[in-house]
């Protein structure tokens, strides 16, 4: 499996991500989650991002552009990937093309996840994610058993800092300008698969597996 989760932020990318990786043992690649624990280590690259993620804007292409292909040439990535927030730029699809070249791979398909903005903003301020294992929750769509733990590892549940109204509209616009266009890029290629992306869990998980398996028909 080689699949590019594409939407805007709260399409539900990480959720699906999650189970896909987990039912065909692929590596979830998810840059949001890479940042965010650098951010939490204070790592350099933390250092650089934090700033520029808490005001929703993107981290610089360069950055992204390294760390992903790092993370795609580890070995857990050869039993396949779903890519959870990259490429968001022009330039980062184009990276990506060459990156998965040289390693003599390709993407089995793009899914675009439809979400109209109002059920966007709903998702993201309910959002609660646990600060042990990363799983997602939702305060009234999918709440954990007992308030604020996770029901995985028994971790504290926290809201991000990004997902407050004014930042979540800030990420909005930005995906909008540079991460939309890429819709176009990928049909173009004819690997684009479009979805809506509204509804149950479970049966989106389905539409994105029933296009990915077309995909490869
Ligand atoms: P990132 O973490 O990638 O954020 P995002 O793309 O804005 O996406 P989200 O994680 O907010 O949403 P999602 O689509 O994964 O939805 P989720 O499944 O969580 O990036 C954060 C920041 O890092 C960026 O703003 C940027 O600064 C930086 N960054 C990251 N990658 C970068 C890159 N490549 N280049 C430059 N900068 C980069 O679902 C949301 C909520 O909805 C959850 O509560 C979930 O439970 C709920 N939900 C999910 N599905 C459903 C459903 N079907 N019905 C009801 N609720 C649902």
């Amino acid at each position: 499996m080689r699949v590019l989760l594409l939407g805007p932020p709260g399409a539900g990318k990480g959720t699906q991500a999650d189970r896909l990786t987990a039912a065909f043992g692929a590596c979830q690649v998810s840059t949001g989650d890479i940042l965010r624990k650098a951010v939490e280590d204070k790592t350099p690259l933390g250092q650089k991002a934090a700033a520029i993620m808490a005001k929703g804007e993107l981290v610089p292409d360069a950055l992204m552009i390294d760390l992903v292909a790092e993370r795609l040439r580890r070995e857990d990535c050869r039993r396949g990937f779903v890519l959870d927030g990259f490429p968001r730029t022009l330039e980062q699809a184009q990276a990506l093309e060459g990156i998965l070249k040289a390693m003599g791979s390709e993407l089995d398909c793009v899914v675009s996840i439809r979400v109209p903005e109002a059920a966007i903003v709903e998702r993201l301020e309910g959002r609660r994610s646990c600060r042990g294992c990363g799983v997602l929750y939702h305060r009234v769509f999918h709440p954990p058993a007992r308030d604020g733990v996770c029901d995985r590892c028994q971790g504290t549940l926290y809201q991000r800092e990004d997902d407050r109204v004014e930042t979540i509209r800030a990420r909005l616009r930005v995906y909008e300008e540079r991460t939309a266009p890429l819709i176009q890029y990928y049909r173009d290629r004819g690997l684009l698969k479009e979805i809506d992306g509204v509804g149950d869990v479970d049966e989106i998980q389905s539409r994105i597996r029933r296009a990915w398996g077309e995909a490869r028909a």
